[in-house]
């Protein structure tokens, strides 16, 4: 017996693992007869909601390495509410293992999150995620089906210490490697802080995609109101777990499904919230893929126009100074968003069945050197800037707040690199014609090109201006960028080289004017020059025709669609024309 939502009588409300578990028949014998064999007694099948906690745990994913601990406390959450817990594994993205790049299988993820919930008894589902793509793989795959679903995320690292200080995951990787190519530090040194910042359970704890991630399903309604900041070695993130696997329960009997909270609103708030807490430009295609599938028209656009106005108010790296941990211990996500209170969608629907706004009344702040008031930011202008020119005619982005001030106003001559192994045979040559001034480019990194779109967009600079003291340059590409990474890279150049995108024609000595105030990105090349080149270019052979590559290339779509394959655009439901045989 369920009270469903707006008041309506109490009414018997039959679920979709009715329609495996309810039937007396062969089919109903079968289905429970073998799922017994677990030892689940018979009342687990009188009609309680099923919920399907989707786990994206993999020894192979060290930042989900701990999710089989986390599943078991969803459980108890749901077994306590009333409900049939059932763990499932789905394909797991790990971000330092997985090769060429987990983002060319972010897609086949969402298939699999999407397919497995569709074709097995399940009435709502809890999603586990944690490194980076778990988290919009999941989201995607869940909203294409659209019965309730919630998010739990898995926590970020402690912080890292080496000797006294705070290093944070990936950017402080990126000052070692620069201070070691630089002569700065001895590979000794460098072998001990790889020890020393990943010391706990939980994903990276920079403001990088994972934080991102999780900062962008609670600022869009989907995890229980500060899921995104707890630490994964913290109790609380365990308790978390505890009261998402209680709600989920509910959240069942209240039919209460990604569609109605997923407004344009939610999207909007999330837009909002990532400019303030910094966060990664990976966000872009991430979001704008979660948007398709559920049916909500968002552009590239949005994203400047909502968000680069808005300062940066979350004082973390790689914008900034400090680490997830200390975000939690300031008060986390409900206090950006009280602090954004007057521009955000207050009323925007959250998993909790009220609003963002009611979930985070009076959120009190502990920290103000890790979460500044909006009226005194950290930066002003921070969020992403969306470019446009004839080098980038459906748009490229670049993280200011990441960038160098003095760079974003900028003329220089360009320096190419065709392809990404062109790149390292070259970068460090001493020959290698470059000095600071120049615009590295770089080739064939875009969802086709590589494929599958690498985070490669803040390549290293040359050597030989690494030890003349050079910290920063402009560097352009079609792929996109660690969300730990910093420097004045533009990002997310559409359409891709690879596909005859203007990118393509850039040869070295040509001239590139990057303007972000003006967002323009100009590649100062006559039209006749450049359509004499365009005449003469010819596409590289397809990378391989056969298996899922095969189908990535045919179906990815370019980056300012959000790179989700065209024929996984939109939802299917829950519903499954014919029973198993
Ligand atoms: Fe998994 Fe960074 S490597 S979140």
């Amino acid at each position: 017996m369920c009270r469903r939502k707006k008041g309506k009588t109490v009414t018997e409300q039959k679920l979709r693992s009715h329609e495996w578990f309810g039937n007396r028949d062969v089919l109903g014998f079968t289905h429970r007869s073998w799922i017994k064999n677990q030892g689940h007694p018979d009342q687990m099948f009188d009609g309680r909601p099923v919920i399907g906690i989707c786990n994206t745990w993999s020894d192979l994913t060290p930042c989900n390495a701990h999710f089989r601990i986390l599943a078991e406390m969803v459980k108890r959450g749901v077994y306590e509410a009333g409900g049939y817990p059932l763990e499932f594994p789905v394909m797991s993205l790990g971000e330092v293992l997985m090769r060429p790049t987990t983002m060319l299988y972010r897609n086949l993820a969402s298939m699999d999150v999407e397919e497995t919930i569709r074709a097995n008894p399940l009435d709502g589902v809890v999603l586990l995620t944690g490194c980076d793509k778990t988290t919009p793989s999941t989201v995607m795959g869940a909203c294409s089906v659209d019965i309730p679903t919630i998010v739990l995320p898995g926590g970020p690292m402690l912080n890292g210490k080496y000797r006294g200080r705070d290093i944070g995951s990936g950017t402080s990787v990126w000052e070692f490697t620069d201070d070691l190519r630089s002569g700065k530090i001895s590979m000794e040194d460098y072998m001990e802080a790889e020890s020393c910042m990943s010391r706990s359970d939980g994903h990276c704890m920079t403001m990088g995609t994972a934080s991102t991630m999780a900062c962008m399903v609670e600022a869009l309604g989907l995890t229980l109101p500060g899921g995104a900041a707890i630490p994964a070695a913290d109790s609380r993130r365990r308790r978390l777990a505890h009261l998402t696997g209680n709600r989920i329960v509910q959240m069942v009997k209240e039919d209460l499904r990604p569609s109605q909270i997923l407004t344009r609103a939610n999207f909007e708030n999330a837009i909002m919230v990532n400019a303030a807490v910094g966060g990664s430009s990976n966000f872009v295609v991430h979001l704008l893929a979660i948007a398709g599938r559920v049916g909500v028209e968002l552009a590239l656009d949005d994203f400047d126009r909502l968000g680069s106005h808005l300062p940066l108010l979350v004082n973390l790296m790689p914008s900034g100074q400090f680490l997830m941990e200390d975000f939690y211990y300031a008060g986390g996500v409900p206090v950006v968003v009280q602090e954004l209170a007057e521009l955000l969608h207050l009323e925007a629907l959250t998993v909790t069945g009220k609003s963002i706004g009611e979930n985070t009344a009076g959120a009190p702040c502990y920290g103000r050197d890790v979460i500044a008031p909006f009226e005194q930011p950290i930066k002003r202008n921070a969020g992403l800037a969306v470019l446009y020119g004839n080098l980038c005619e459906d748009g490229a982005i670049i993280k200011p707040s990441a960038a160098t001030p003095d760079l974003m106003e900028h003329r220089g001559r360009a320096v190419v690199f065709e392809d990404i192994d062109d790149y390292h045979a070259r970068i460090d040559d001493p020959n290698l014609d470059v000095d600071a001034s120049c615009v590295l480019v770089l080739k064939q990194v875009g969802p086709k090109g590589y494929p599958g779109m690498p985070e490669v967009g803040n390549f290293g600079l040359p050597a030989k201006l690494l030890k003349q003291g050079v910290t920063d340059m402009v560097r352009i590409s079609d792929g996109r960028m660690s969300g730990t990474a910093y420097g004045t890279v533009v990002l997310h150049v559409a359409p891709e080289s690879a596909i005859g995108g203007a990118l393509a024609l850039v040869q070295n000595g040509d001239m590139i004017e990057l303007d972000v105030d003006g967002r323009r990105l100009h590649l100062d090349v006559p039209a006749a020059e450049l359509a004499r080149r365009r005449a003469a270019w010819r596409p590289r052979p397809a990378h391989t025709e056969r298996g899922y590559v095969s189908l990535f290339l045919e179906h990815v779509q370019q980056a300012n669609l959000g790179a989700d394959f065209d024929f996984l655009v939109g939802k299917s439901g829950a519903a499954v024309a014919h029973g198993n045989h």
